[in-house]
């Protein structure tokens, strides 16, 4: 394995950013050589013109990467957003006629509390976090994002889960007058996916408002999202305008449209290869293009040690 000290997310890293950026400031060898990546990064941060959103750094074990954050002008422009089309390059050019406000979000299913959420309302919910993560997309390359959010338990918890409940399923938006991409027939729109509620319950699940310290672009799924970390990007659903929770697994868009290919669980591994291809190593968007060397695909993600006892017994290469 080729991994730079810089690139490993120590234990001490738990700690907390702010322990660790003076750790920097002290010199630290390899953690001295991640600020520099992170003051590049931050060079490349997105236009000031997006509101900033308040937040102070996560607490969540495992939220925090000390590996270079992906410069803001790839992850606003390689991106899969298929309402926009299925360029790399659609989602940006095509996402920004999308009206995102007034939005609201409709909690219905097995809750005590079903209703709709104004977008004003889950805003001030919670306490926004910045959480670092890793983003590895199924189709072999990731990136390193540092979003702006909150557990997606603390909703969760206030609309009160009947006993009933056991699987959370996400809708997204499908707006046919601004999503020129409805109208091939690639996925059933609209776009969903699906978590088992121990899932969409633990901490890393992020209900995602913002990246860089700003509102999302729309092109990353503005005004809100789902990101799991641990399990392929696509679990992450954009542009969430309903949360039902259910009691048989939910199928999701991509499990609809190639059942051999994409399962319910989706969990980064690297010893279960895609029908079509390996999974096994992954490109660093941002880090010398197609001719710069792999790395090697980490087990759920490099998130094993915080969710790896959700899936104790089960046969990870049939519930792929
Ligand atoms: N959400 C919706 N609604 N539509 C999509 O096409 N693509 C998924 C996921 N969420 C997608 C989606 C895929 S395949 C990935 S890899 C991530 O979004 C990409 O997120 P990003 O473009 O912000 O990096």
């Amino acid at each position: 394995m080729n991994i730079k000290a810089s690139e490993i997310t120590s234990p001490e890293s738990y700690a907390g950013r702010r322990q660790w950026l003076q750790w920097a400031a002290s010199g630290v060898a390899g953690a001295a050589l991640a600020t520099w990546a992170q003051r590049d990064a931050l060079a490349n941060a997105p236009s000031s013109a997006w509101p900033a959103l308040n937040h102070s750094t996560s607490k969540v074990a495992g939220a925090i990467s000390i590996e270079a954050v992906t410069p803001a002008k790839h992850v606003t422009s390689y991106n899969n957003f298929y309402e926009f089309g299925m360029g790399k390059d659609d989602p940006e050019r095509y996402a920004q006629q999308l009206p995102v406000d007034p939005w609201s979000v409709e909690v219905e299913g097995l809750v005590h509390k079903p209703g709709r959420w104004a977008l004003e309302n889950l805003l001030k919910l919670s306490p926004m976090e910045e959480r670092i993560y890793r983003l590895r997309c199924v189709e072999g390359w990731s990136m390193v994002i540092p979003w702006v959010g909150y557990s997606l338990a603390e909703l969760l918890r206030r609309v009160e889960p009947m006993g009933s409940a056991k699987f959370v399923e996400f809708v997204t938006v499908a707006d046919v007058q601004h999503m020129r991409g409805l109208k091939s027939g690639v996925l059933s729109w609209p776009y969903t996916e699906g978590l088992r509620l121990d899932e969409a319950m633990h901490p890393l699940t992020l209900l995602a408002f913002g990246m860089y310290g700003h509102t999302l672009p729309k092109q990353n799924g503005a005004p809100l999202r789902l990101v799991v970390p641990w399990k392929y990007g696509f679990k992450s659903a954009k542009s969430i305008v309903k949360i039902r929770l259910v009691e048989a697994m939910p199928q999701s868009a991509w499990m609809k449209s190639a059942p051999h290919e994409y399962g319910f669980y989706s969990n980064v591994n690297p010893d279960v290869p895609h029908r079509r291809w390996s999974q096994a190593t992954e490109r660093r968007i941002g880090e010398g293009g197609l001719l710069a060397p792999k790395r090697k695909t980490e087990r759920f993600n490099g998130y094993a040690e915080q969710v790896g006892q959700l899936y104790a017994g089960m046969d990870l290469q049939r519930n792929f």
